[in-house]
């Protein structure tokens, strides 16, 4: 397998909500991500401050989104154009997260984001995740099936631009001690693979990155990235707190890549 750069994906969601705060934030995760040599480093602001970035990326922080809305048709109000986005320099959107989906968006919503996205040259970020465990297994057929519809129709040849971000619904907004143990996340990224390789092949299944998400701290990223052998991880809460970002950017730049 070929070593690529590792992703961390900070989203704001609502926390920050004044341009002071947000700029602030921004150089203090630039100021990291200028060191790093071998991880990539995503920041999506909530909506009204992505205009504040735009034309001013420093190179080392990508641009992202938190959603985006699914049609090119202008005639909607309060949505949010994916032409906008990519004017403003936005790279990545991170589309079916399980806040989004709890307010009933389906998977079908999903997939023409995706779709969308893909076709105008940005990167979906696809959330899955389940809800809850059961003994006997089912989340997994649950989860092959979000995966298999959030990306109905994309090709073969579009998928290689795909990341899926893993985030279990009863990990999120917790903290380190909630996560999923990193033996636990590495079944599910063989689980993800296996689902992505059935639908796109070996050649590509392998290589689309698969993120964690779901409480990652420093305190737990470089163990989850490692032992989990994820991509990297989108993080909510621990990425407006602008030491707490800036260990785990650093954490997962000093990760030793062991895989072939
Ligand atoms: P969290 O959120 O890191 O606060 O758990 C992750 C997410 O919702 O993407």
């Amino acid at each position: 397998m070929k070593k690529t750069k590792k992703l961390v994906v900070g989203n704001w969601k609502l926390y920050i909500d004044t341009p002071k705060a947000a700029k602030a934030l921004w150089k203090s995760v630039s100021t990291t991500a200028r060191k790093t040599r071998k991880t990539d480093v995503v920041v999506c602001p909530p909506m009204p401050l992505l205009g504040l970035f735009a034309g001013n990326i420093s190179g080392r922080v990508s641009l992202g989104a938190q959603d985006v809305f699914w049609t090119l048709e202008p005639k909607w109000t309060g949505q949010t154009s994916v032409y906008a986005l990519r004017s403003l320099g936005v790279g990545h959107v991170i589309v079916g997260h399980s806040e989004v989906r709890a307010l009933g968006e389906s998977n079908e919503a999903v997939a023409m984001k995706v779709g969308l996205l893909l076709k105008t040259g940005l990167t979906p970020i696809v959330c899955v995740g389940e809800r809850e465990r059961d003994d006997k297994g089912q989340y997994l057929s649950h989860l092959e099936a979000q995966i298999r519809a959030s990306l109905a129709g994309v090709s073969r040849q579009k998928a290689s631009k795909l990341v899926i971000a893993y985030e279990p619904l009863w990990a999120i907004g917790r903290s380190a001690d909630d996560a999923l143990p990193p033996e636990h996340l590495h079944q599910m990224t063989l689980f993800i693979k296996k689902t992505l390789v059935s639908l796109y092949g070996r050649n590509i299944g392998t290589t689309i990155p698969i993120l964690y998400g779901g409480s990652v701290e420093s305190k737990n990223v470089a163990e989850l990235v490692a032992g989990g052998e994820v991509d990297g991880v989108l993080v909510g809460h621990a990425s407006v707190d602008a030491k707490e970002f800036s260990a785990i950017i650093r954490s997962v730049d000093d990760i030793k890549d062991v895989r072939k």
